[in-house]
């Protein structure tokens, strides 16, 4: 059964990029309401703990990396079919693939440096959603 609720990152290059209010309304112009934000960074054991799905492959190294170098804002939102709506909105992994208005069509620079994270199932949702925040931070 799907949730209603997601967990997205604004990475650090769209963070250093100035495009946090933008990423923002497009998000809520498309009917999610934010339950958790924050703006934090990453440590390089954050990262790794965050991307160690992915620990075999080889842009790991690099990922994490980038993942801790700046600012990033996370957030939790909700929205009937969050999961899967929030993964049509950001578009595709590779901005080059990234359909006509999706975040990351507009806002992504390479399929490393992709300007927003969305979680890929419920359960990874919650799991993520509790690396960031406590139960007091979720409204
Ligand atoms: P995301 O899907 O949010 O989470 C995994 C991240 O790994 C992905 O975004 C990209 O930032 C990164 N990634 C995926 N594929 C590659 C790749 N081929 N080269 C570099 N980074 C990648």
């Amino acid at each position: 059964m799907a949730t209603n609720r997601t967990f997205t990152m604004i990475k650090p290059d769209a963070v250093a990029n100035g495009h946090i209010g933008n990423i923002l309304a497009m998000i809520t112009n498309a009917g999610f309401k934010i339950v958790s934000l924050k703006l934090t960074q990453l440590t390089t054991a954050d990262a790794q703990k965050f991307y160690d799905v992915h620990a075999a492959r080889p842009f790991y190294g690099e990922l994490v990396e980038f993942m801790s170098r700046g600012p990033i804002l996370a957030a939790i939102l909700e929205k009937d079919n969050a999961v899967e709506d929030f993964r049509t909105l950001i578009g595709a992994t590779n901005p080059a693939d990234a359909a006509e208005g999706t975040i990351r069509k507009a806002y992504a620079t390479s399929i490393g440096e992709n300007a927003v994270h969305g979680s890929d199932s419920d359960e990874n949702a919650a799991i993520e959603g509790a690396f960031h925040f406590a139960g007091r931070e979720n409204f």
